[in-house]
Formats: C-alpha cells, sequence, structure tokens
C-alpha cells in the first residue's frame, strides 16, 4: 500500500556483500561482518534524500553452505549497527534461491524493488540500485531506475561481464556523492556532456572520462584552445596530444594517408585502448603534434567521451587531465584534486574501465609498426591483426619517436620503489605497500592489494586508485610489487616503473628518475 504522507519517494537499493560489507564468501555468523571505511558516511549521505534498502542474493541457502537462520541473524546484527550510527534500513530483501529454482525474486529479477515501491509509493525512475555484480545494475533497467556498479568486492573481478555502457565507481562514496550531485541521473548527465560540447566550441577546456583514464580536452583543430590545455597542465610543449574521435572514419580528416594496417586496427580494436600513429594532414595544427609530421589519434569507447566529440562536432585533442608527470585520474574527483577548478568543465562520468593509458602504436616509424606505449591491446593482440610488430626494450625507452615518453612518469608524491619482493620493508609503518594480490604476511604500514584474484586486468582499473590513497596519507616511501609481466601486466609494470624506480633483477634493474 503506497503510504501518501512519505515525504521521500525515492530509494536506494544496496547489495550487501561487497558492497556494505567485505565479501567473505558466505558471512555466516555475525562476526564475518566487516565494513567498508566509508559505508556509513556514504549510507549517512544517500539517507538524507533517499530510503535505503537492502537487496541480497544468497544462493547458498539454497545450496546448504548456509542456512536462511543465519543469513536472517547476519542482517540484524548489521541492521543494528548500522543503527547505531544512525543509519536506518527499511527493508531487508533476501532472495534464499539457486538459478536452478527459477524463482522471481532472485537479481536481475526486480520482484524487491516493486515490492517496496509498492509498499513506499516509490518513484523507481529516480531510485538506483548499486552493488559490486553486473546483476545489480542489471536488475534497475527493466523498472527503469539507475543502476550504478563498484568496483568494490567482485566489482573489479566481473568487469569482463559488465556492459560498456554502466556507470561505476571506485567505491559507495564516490557513488553516493555521484549521486547526491546527480539526482535526476539521465537528465543531468546529459546537460554536463552539453555544456562540455559548448566549451569546446567555444575553445574551452573540458575533462572528460575514457575508458582508460580521464582526459582534458579541447578543439584539436585550435591552437589557442590546445594551448591551454599544456598551461593547465603545466606540460612541456615538445610532448604531442592524442586526438579523440568518435567514428572511425574521421580519421582521414586528421591523418595524410590510412594505410590498410591502420584500418584493420581500427576494425579491430576501435572503439578501444588503441591509439594510432599516422603521417598528419598539414590542416592539425602544429601545437598538437608537437611539430611532428605525424599525430596520435583515438577512437573511445566510452559512451560518455564519444557523445561530446560528437556533440562538440570537432576532434577532441586530450592527454590524461593531471599535472604533468603526476598520476593519472581515473575518477573526475582526481582531475579535481590535481588540476583544481575554474579552468573549464568536469563531466563525471564515474570510475575509468581500464584505468590505464591507451596502448600507442607507430605506423609512421618506418617498415614495421612499432609498439610506443604498452596497454590493455597487448602486443599478442596486435601482433594477431597487423603481423609483426617491434617493441623496443626498455632500456631505450627514450625513444625518439615518442618525445611526449619520459622517463618519470606517472609519479606519486611520495617517493616509490618497485620490487620484486615487498618483504623487508613490512616492518616499517612508514611504509606503505601496494601489494600485486594478497599475501600472508600483514605490513606494518598501510597496504593495498590490486587484485584479489591475481587477474592483472583486474589489477589495472584498481592501479592509480590505489596509488592515490597511499600518496594521501604522508608516507615516507611506497614499495610495490612488480606483476607477472604478460599481457596487461606490462603496462602496469611500465607505469610502475616510471612512476618509482625500479630494483629487483630482471631485464630493467635501475631506472633513472
Ligand atoms: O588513454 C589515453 O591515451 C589517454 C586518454 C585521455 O585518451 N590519453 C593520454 O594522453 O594518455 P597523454 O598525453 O598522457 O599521452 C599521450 C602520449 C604522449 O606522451 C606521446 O608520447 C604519445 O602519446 N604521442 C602523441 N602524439 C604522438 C606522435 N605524433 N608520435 C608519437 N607519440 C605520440
Ligand atoms: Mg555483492
Amino acid at each position: 500500500m503506497a503510504s501518501a504522507q512519505n515525504a521521500v519517494d525515492r530509494a536506494i537499493f544496496l547489495d550487501r556483500d561487497g558492497t556494505l560489507v567485505y565479501d567473505v564468501g558466505h558471512l555466516g555468523t555475525p562476526d564475518d561482518i566487516r565494513l567498508y571505511p566509508d559505508t556509513i558516511p556514504a549510507l549517512l549521505r544517500l539517507q538524507r534524500s533517499y530510503l535505503l534498502f537492502v537487496v541480497t542474493n544468497q544462493s547458498g541457502v539454497a545450496h546448504g553452505r548456509i542456512t536462511r537462520a543465519q543469513v536472517d541473524a547476519v542482517n540484524e546484527n548489521l541492521a543494528a549497527m548500522l543503527a547505531a550510527k544512525g543509519v536506518h534500513i527499511r527493508r531487508w530483501y533476501v532472495c534464499p534461491h539457486s538459478r536452478a529454482d527459477a524463482c522471481c525474486c532472485m537479481k536481475p529479477k526486480p520482484q524487491f524493488l516493486l515490492q517496496a515501491a509498492e509498499e513506499f509509493g516509490l518513484r523507481l525512475d529516480l531510485s538506483f540500485v548499486i552493488g559490486d555484480h553486473p546483476h545489480d545494475p542489471a536488475t534497475a533497467d527493466s523498472v527503469g531506475a539507475f543502476g550504478v556498479y563498484l568496483l568494490t568486492g567482485h566489482g573489479s573481478h566481473h568487469l569482463a561481464e559488465l556492459p560498456h555502457d554502466r556507470l561505476l565507481f571506485h567505491s559507495l562514496g564516490d557513488a553516493a556523492r555521484w549521486i547526491e550531485a546527480h539526482p535526476d541521473p539521465r537528465s543531468v548527465l546529459a546537460r554536463e556532456i552539453q555544456s562540455g560540447a559548448e566549451a569546446i566550441r567555444a575553445g574551452g577546456l573540458v575533462a572528460f572520462p575514457t575508458e582508460t583514464v580521464y582526459g582534458l580536452g579541447a578543439d584539436a583543430l585550435n591552437p589557442r584552445a590546445v594551448a591551454r590545455i599544456f598551461e593547465v597542465k603545466e606540460r612541456p610543449l615538445e610532448d604531442p596530444l592524442i586526438v579523440h574521435i568518435a567514428e572511425p572514419g574521421d580519421l582521414a580528416e586528421l591523418a595524410a594517408a590510412v594505410p590498410e594496417k591502420a584500418q584493420r586496427l581500427a576494425e579491430s580494436f576501435w572503439p578501444g585502448p588503441l591509439t594510432i600513429v599516422l603521417p598528419k594532414r598539414p590542416t592539425v595544427p602544429d601545437i598538437v603534434t608537437a611539430g611532428l609530421p605525424t599525430i596520435a589519434v583515438r577512437m573511445p569507447a566510452n559512451g560518455i567521451a564519444r557523445q561530446l566529440i560528437r556533440l562538440a562536432g570537432v576532434p577532441i585533442a586530450a592527454p590524461s587531465a593531471n599535472r604533468f608527470g603526476r598520476t593519472s585520474p581515473t575518477a573526475a574527483a582526481h582531475v579535481v584534486a590535481q588540476l583544481g577548478t575554474g579552468w573549464g568543465v568536469v563531466i563525471d562520468g564515474g570510475a575509468c574501465r581500464v584505468g590505464l593509458e591507451s596502448t600507442v602504436l607507430s605506423l609512421a616509424a618506418g617498415d614495421k609498426p612499432v609498439l610506443l606505449r604498452p596497454g590493455a591491446v597487448t602486443l599478442e593482440q596486435l601482433g594477431a591483426v597487423i603481423g609483426e610488430v617491434e617493441d623496443p626494450p626498455e632500456q631505450h625507452s627514450h625513444r625518439p619517436e615518442s618525445p611526449g615518453m619520459f622517463e618519470r612518469h606517472y609519479a606519486p608524491v611520495t617517493p616509490l620503489l618497485v620490487v620484486r619482493d615487498v618483504g623487508p620493508f613490512r616492518g616499517d609503518a612508514g611504509v606503505g605497500v601496494l601489494f600485486f594480490r594478497p599475501r600472508e604476511y600483514e605490513a606494518a604500514g598501510p597496504a593495498e592489494v590490486l587484485t584479489q584474484s591475481g587477474a592483472l586486468d583486474e589489477a589495472a582499473v584498481n592501479l592509480y586508485a590505489a596509488l592515490r590513497r597511499l600518496d594521501s596519507v604522508g608516507l615516507k616511501l611506497i614499495v610495490a610489487e612488480s606483476v607477472p609481466d604478460h599481457g596487461i601486466g606490462r603496462a602496469i609494470n611500465d607505469r610502475l616503473r616510471k612512476a618509482g624506480s625500479y630494483r629487483g633483477g630482471g631485464p630493467a634493474t635501475t631506472v633513472p628518475c
């Protein structure tokens, strides 16, 4: 029954495990409850404008791994913990079935949302579903609510299953701040993109999300607008920019010629995290390419980025939206933390789902394609499409073809050391540790784990946010474990090496910083 006197008619439907509390498999007893550090502040923020509900799939009950009574006991305990901090969850909805039961309440089925809407008189079109599994935001779709995906819990692990148009966030706190600023999410976001496009057309700057990192963009055909990028970033003029396009066909307006290999690469990897370097057309201003006869172009996969380029009606030159040499931003708040405000428009499109800058491949350096920067599109993938690709060894990483490839880059303020074994540092509370995957020993200082499962793409999406967290707590040193050196792991090691100085054998023994 709808309650007419209810002032709040919007809801947030929250997943439990991996969203509010650490996911430890099955939470069997209240002792298993461990809240994320930002769970309480985020819920307090959200409940100012929303009724809060928990919707959780507990198929462990159907599989006999846990009893319904255990689930209820954990929920009652968690409810009490939250209530003690002033957070009021209206209902706890539990689906105890297995997929084989074909029940009507398992996410992504919206049964519990409809039930809550009926009981509390909710407007589901202005409500949100938040969770760390692709089925969480999917639950929102059929009832017109807005789905938000978190990289906590299993979030970074299940990214490959997540549709590309989903909004994702590094934490519940980030999601809560975004929701607060986007009460009518679709129209607020559309307005942000529109004002970004107007700023680009007027010669201004826009920070915008791409699937790799946030870009700081300007009209690529307007040299004065592009000059502002260098000023705001404090970037040396000899470091050329990447130009972003919305359609593969736009490449021909920037490149003097589009060879067959470029076409094949575009067909295979665009939209996506691959930048192709080709001879440029004379119409491209010199400031974009740092005076080089070549231009770097990519078509991003992020829908907001492409909509921005389309609406602006021009190609957008954009480096990563950080101060030169510093850690790249994978969330809008990272951009503002480094560049401040007042220089242009920031489009907040959540977290970036790849998390590392694009692969840069030159088709203009000679007979053979040359890999200038490793990224999510790997050497193996490139090779499968265009045959042999030259991969200059790290020792020669001052690559004349790519003047922007400065040796020290992507760096936190805190000194960073990359090592094979962080063991010797674990006793020092002034040292922060960036683990690749969970290790058996505890570190005395703050620690971050890039991936629970050991998956390299999961490590990539978490890398810069984890580095920033360690960089923000006033440590004397951060030590980072190098990661397995294959696939996107090569790109992670490349960024770590450039962000710090490398130690520990292997081909790149020391790199000056
Ligand atoms: O993922 C990305 O590529 C992000 C997002 C925003 O798209 N952008 C990015 O831009 O990482 P930036 O400026 O941080 O790195 C661009 C690099 C430059 O450092 C430069 O070395 C290389 O691309 N580059 C650009 N134009 C080039 C050219 N004509 N020849 C060789 N290398 C070039
Ligand atoms: Mg979950």
